[in-house]
């Protein structure tokens, strides 16, 4: 090169707001500007003739952009990637691209230009942030509804979890099989998200049509008040000789007669005809009211309902239960699902539409039914059946269940591709461990240390736990759940869940303890030094030694935006 050109050439390098390097091949910087200098925090002078290597001893914890230049010069490679770079007061992302400096044909030197993307990669890591932690709001405010829900039946307990636990099995599965793209989105968060919220319109149905046990519900007090009642005034009658004892004594065997038929009648899964004549019959006998005058054994809505021919719930009443489809459509709708999410509330309120258009509420037909709400339709009847926490039906074995499932699909009700690849899976079935374990989400308050022992108590007691080792669980769950209830959500509130098992051999339980609030990992703390009295203890830190010192094992993971504590105990080793 002239000098005129290289004058030009170096005005041209100074010029420039991106720093700018030339390294020879030699490994040595044969020139660089005032940018590259500045970003660098390196003077100009000290900069030219020095090698990268020594550079890179030089600017300490920089190692990641030196090797990146070095790879550069070695391989005269041409590259472009934004790194971190450290200075003494700031932490900048460089992003370094460099090109080959050709002269006279022959490539003698390398260029890198250095621009400073600190700003905009800030920003993007702002978004992210933001992002992440708008999804993490998401999903603790679903987690409150679901929780809700579940608080207010004790018929639904596991239902949502153990669908979702379903769904995302099979999803993997489908996953792991390729078959996943065909049919839904690589992001399954919306559908598992559609999956959590498709029960929440049971929020606003009257919990005495939501878990009616019986056909008359509370109304059974009422009927056999009346029926207590009219006894009493036949007798009196009797015995003031306003009636005669042979009349009175077959009155009141038509009492019993009839009270018996009520309260038989209230809990059959199945009412026959006969049985419905019968009820109606007897529907008219008048009683005796106290105040001297009379009325009908059961009034017309007594009688609605206790002739129900199947199930609990009069068709009033059913009407209202699967209005929750409806309100759980209402409630999504007054929520803002952006993006990917944005099909949810479609997905989660048309769960019980059938493909034949013979479901509720809108009789939709398979063209308007997406993939999503026919698999959540499918995974919602699988656990019907053989939900085991149902205190009025016991739980169908899940091949029964598919056989149920297989004949809707057969009858153009259900997805039969989804059925029997949902069959196929084995997503459903649960493994010996996952049948032993129980779960419990509460809020985590103070208030509920009794109800989380309980639960625990009555888990361990079921598998006859040594009394000595139930206590220790005990003391190490109570100091684990008040540190939740204490610390975790401070100043907000949160829930928490409890996971208990058993290993297939009982010999060993683990419980664990999830939550959503600030990252906190107990066991990252030194043991305090108990040799030291009282006073020059450092405040903290007992509790959770104890914790150690009780429990076989603990262990602390932080998954899925939640702080889980695991506590291992051996059942043989009190
Ligand atoms: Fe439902
Ligand atoms: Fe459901």
């Amino acid at each position: 090169m002239e000098n005129s050109e290289k004058r030009i050439y170096q005005d041209t390098i100074d010029n420039l707001s991106d720093g700018v390097i030339v390294i020879g091949y030699d490994n040595k910087i044969s020139t660089c500007n005032d940018s590259a200098c500045a970003m660098l925090g390196i003077g100009f002078g000290t900069a030219i003739g020095k090698s990268i290597a020594e550079l890179m001893l030089e600017i300490e914890e920089n190692n990641e952009f030196f090797e990146l230049l070095l790879n550069a010069v070695y391989e005269k490679r041409k590259i472009s990637k934004t790194v971190v770079f450290h200075t003494k007061d700031s932490t900048k992302y460089i992003k370094v691209t460099t090109t080959l400096l050709i002269e006279d044909g022959v490539d003698n030197a390398l260029i890198a230009v250095l621009s400073d993307q600190t700003e905009t990669t800030n920003l993007i890591i702002r978004n992210q942030s933001l992002a992440t932690q708008i999804k993490a709001l998401m999903n603790s405010f679903v987690e409150v509804m679901v929780t809700a829900v579940e608080e207010k039946s004790s018929y639904n307990a596991n239902h949502t979890r153990n669908m979702v636990r379903y769904a995302t099995r099979y999803l993997e599965w489908l996953s792991s099989h390729g078959e996943l793209l065909d049919k839904t989105s690589g992001n399954t968060g919306p559908l598992i998200m559609s999956i959590w919220l498709h029960d929440i319109g049971k929020l606003l149905i009257p919990p005495e049509i939501m878990d009616k046990p019986s056909r008359l519900g509370r109304s059974i007090v009422t009927v056999k008040h009346k029926i207590e009642i009219a006894r009493l005034m036949l007798r009196n009658r009797m015995l003031s000789g306003e009636d005669t004892e042979e009349h009175v004594r077959s009155e009141l065997k038509r009492l019993d007669e009839a009270e018996e038929l009520i309260v038989s009648s209230d809990t059959l899964p199945f009412l026959d005809e006969e049985r419905i004549a019968k009820l109606n019959e007897i529907a008219g006998i008048n009683l005796l009211t106290s105040d001297g005058g009379t009325c009908p054994l059961l009034d017309p809505s007594e009688l609605n309902e206790i002739t129900v021919a199947r199930g609990t719930l009069t068709d009033e009443e059913r009407s209202i239960m699967q209005s929750h489809v409806v309100l759980t459509g209402k409630l999504l709708s007054k929520m803002e699902f952006v993006g990917e999410y944005k099909k949810v509330p479609e997905w989660a309120s048309k769960h019980h539409e059938l493909l034949d258009g013979s479901g509720y509420p809108d009789r939709i037909r398979a063209e308007d039914l997406p993939w999503e709400t026919r698999l959540l339709t499918i995974v919602d009847i699988f656990d019907a059946l053989t939900a085991d926490d149902r205190p009025y039906k016991p739980p169908m074995p899940p091949e029964e269940a598919f056989r149920i499932i297989k004949d809707l699909a057969d009858k153009g009700k259900l997805d039969k591709e989804i059925v029997d690849s949902f069959y196929r899976s084995n997503a459903w079935n649960r493994s010996p461990e996952e049948a032993l374990m129980k779960e419990l989400t509460m809020k985590a308050l103070k208030s509920n240390l009794e109800n989380a022992l309980a639960f625990i108590d009555d888990y361990l007691n079921e598998f006859d736990c040594p009394e000595k080792t139930r206590m220790l669980i005990d003391l190490a769950s109570e100091e684990i759940f008040v540190n939740i209830a204490t610390y975790a959500y401070v100043p907000r509130s949160g829930t928490v869940t409890i996971k208990i098992s058993l290993t297939e051999d009982h010999s060993q339980v683990n419980i664990t303890f999830s939550d959503s609030g600030i990252p906190y990992d107990p066991l990252a703390r030194e043991d305090p030094d108990i040799t030291l009295s009282g006073e020059e203890r450092q405040i903290g830190g007992l509790g959770i030694f104890l914790v150690k010192k009780y429990m076989d094992d603990v262990r602390y993971r932080f998954a899925d935006g939640k702080n889980n504590l695991t506590l291992v105990k051996n059942l043989d080793n009190p």
